[in-house]
């Protein structure tokens, strides 16, 4: 495993060495080094610079030109820039050696790791995602959640991170209360057997629910009886704790189902709901109290904020109990961000949440940083997420107005994806078991991709048609250039991988791909401190696209120049489609072989 310095940070460092010369009292000052399409880097810092320093820009700029060394693309294997030129008011327009980017990108391919490092500031994040309520419908909220979640799990594992999954399930509440009553009124409900699917089982919870519920709000004595249930379910009655286990673990089934058809890994040890914080909430309200943080008001423990008001202009607060005593959403994540920094030790909390619930987090983060639970050393951030939109850019329902089943929605993209598999599949051959696979790698993938190329924090449309398109922004899209690549090789027939050429001159469209590709590592890195998987998403778009236009201009099998050339394409055509499966993969989406 060995880092390979990007062709970016080769320049920059060469550019910045020749501006501390060329300047000394400009002492360790930024080139601002960015790809251009003018040529392959562009370095803007010498306008700042001059003025800052009441110097010309252009005589700047072209005193740091001579003190940087070009040669000659094949004349010495180690330079790295081949040509320079001052423009405009100032800049500096950089082109690199051909045999520079294939050196480099033979180092990438070198390593397991396409030369990417780890990060050099690793610490132990604790992640809350995938959080859907016991005996209740998973909906595409609960989507975002999964699907973000993992891809940022994914990432952050990639640079070296310790990462700790959360999946706080919604587990614990007064509503218990009345779904254990009927059942102990209805034993026969959940008793026959174990629910064989997860449909199965949500079926079966979704019927006890409504008519649980029916009950609760017609008849006063069942509401009355259930609300002592849950006091018994507080204190912890036997009888009535292992009812509530039941539901829990059917929810579980259902839940497993509709994860493991996302193709998204969730362990139980992993599965620690709002329950699981049970013996700490006295705890935390204590703290919070003798420390001032939280103050009685009406009976209700609460914290205040200055910034944060009702409609009327009175002050809403964080509830943390109840004046009956009880204790809420907000109590259970305090005393939870207490348990992922003091036992898990945790430097920073993750949430992948709904933005609707922004104000609970605010208001939470900020009452854990008054008591220190959160600090300059641990902090948290909810990564919210916007809302998912029908076709007609409203609130994503059924016909009737109904939130949508989440399986349906996953089944139904399944199936338009196997229909596009099938269409192409005659000329592969593919059996009907194969075309079903697939269909399932393209249709996961696709709304995984949909969801994770739009910036998390937006709303988006949920549309099955665009979504498992060929063509335009889709995971489909990605999918087929990595499979087309894999045809190439295999047609090339390379037992091993291709060897690259770095003596050879490369066509244009074999720079840019080349570029693009030694471009990764630093999308990660920027992907994993701003957590935005939408990045490395557009990211690999365009790396498609670049193949895409290579493939279009440079004949890989025929290339004109010979065997070397063949060689040093079918290089980058290997290198681009590692690329390609590293990147997918970390977004938690399938890279099939053959399509
Ligand atoms: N179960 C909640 C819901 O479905 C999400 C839980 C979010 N996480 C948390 N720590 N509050 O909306």
């Amino acid at each position: 495993m060995a880092s390979v310095p990007s062709l970016a940070a080769s320049v920059h460092q060469r550019v910045a060495n020749a501006l501390t010369a060329a300047l000394p009292e400009a002492g360790s000052a930024d080139p601002l080094l960015r790809r251009s399409d003018r040529a392959d880097f562009q370095a803007n810092g010498m306008l700042a610079l001059a003025k800052q320093l009441k110097g010309n820009p252009r005589e700047l700029a072209a005193k740091v030109v001579e003190r940087l060394p070009v040669a000659p693309s094949s004349a010495d294997p180690d330079s790295v820039i081949a040509d320079i030129e001052v423009s405009g008011p100032g800049f500096l327009n950089i082109t690199v050696a051909d045999s520079a980017i294939t050196a480099t990108l033979a180092a990438r391919a070198a390593d397991d790791r396409l030369g990417i490092p780890f990060a050099a500031d690793a610490g132990t994040t604790v992640i809350d995602y995938a959080q859907p309520n016991v005996a209740k419908e998973m909906h595409v909220g609960h989507l975002r959640s999964a699907v973000i979640g993992d891809a940022v799990v994914k990432i952050l594992e990639f640079t070296g991170e310790k990462v700790i999954r959360r999946h706080h399930i919604g587990d614990w509440g007064t509503q218990f209360g009345m779904l254990i009553q009927y059942l102990i009124e209805h034993p026969h409900e959940l008793d026959h057997k174990d629910a064989a699917s997860g449909e199965e089982a949500m079926s079966n919870l979704n019927r006890l629910y409504k008519a649980a519920r029916a009950l609760f709000d017609s008849d006063a004595e069942f509401k009355e009886r259930s609300r002592r249930r849950v006091v018994d379910l507080q204190a912890g009655d036997e009888q009535t704790i292992a009812l509530w286990r039941k539901f829990v673990d059917e929810s579980k089934i259902y839940f497993y189902s509709v994860f493991d058809k996302l193709d998204i890994e969730v362990h139980d040890p992993d599965v620690v709901g709002e329950s699981g914080y049970n013996d700490m909430l006295a705890e935390t309200c204590r703290l919070l109290e003798e420390s001032g943080v939280a103050v009685r008001s009406e009976g209700a423990l609460c914290v205040f904020f200055d910034d944060v008001k009702g409609p009327d202009g009175n002050p809403v607060p964080l509830i943390v109990q109840k004046s009956d005593g009880g204790f809420g959403y907000a109590a259970t994540d305090l005393s939870a961000i207490r348990d992922r920094v003091q036992n898990l030790q945790a430097d920073t909390l993750l949430y992948v949440v709904d933005a609707r619930q922004s104000l609970h987090f605010k208001m939470v983060f900020e009452t854990a940083r008054r008591i220190g639970w959160l600090n300059e050393k641990v902090h948290a951030v909810q990564l919210a997420f916007g809302t998912v939109l029908g076709k007609d850019g409203k609130p994503f329902k059924t016909r009737e107005g109904e939130t949508v089943r989440l399986e349906d929605l996953l089944d139904e993209a399944t199936e338009r994806a196997a229909a596009v598999v099938r269409e192409k599949s005659e000329k592969l051959g593919l059996t009907e078991a194969e075309i079903q696979e697939r269909g399932g790698q393209v249709g996961i993938g696709a709304v995984k991709y949909a969801d994770l190329s739009t910036s998390a924090s937006r709303d988006y449309k949920f549309d099955l048609d665009q979504m498992v398109s060929l063509n335009g922004d889709t995971s489909v899209y990605l999918q087929y250039a990595y499979a087309r690549i894999q045809s190439i090789l295999r047609r090339a027939g390379e037992a091993q991988s291709p060897a690259p050429h770095p003596e050879l001159p490369l066509a244009p469209a074999e720079r840019a791909l080349g570029l693009h590709v030694d471009q990764f590592a630093e999308t990660l890195a920027e992907v994993s401190a701003s957590y935005e998987p939408h990045k490395l998403a557009a990211y690999l778009y365009q790396l498609a696209s670049h193949f895409t236009t290579f493939y279009d201009q440079c004949p890989v099998l025929k290339a004109e120049d010979g065997p070397a050339q063949v060689e040093n394409r079918l290089f980058l055509c290997d290198l681009t489609a590692r690329t390609l499966r590293q990147g997918m993969s970390l977004l938690g989406i399938r890279t099939p072989e053959r399509l």
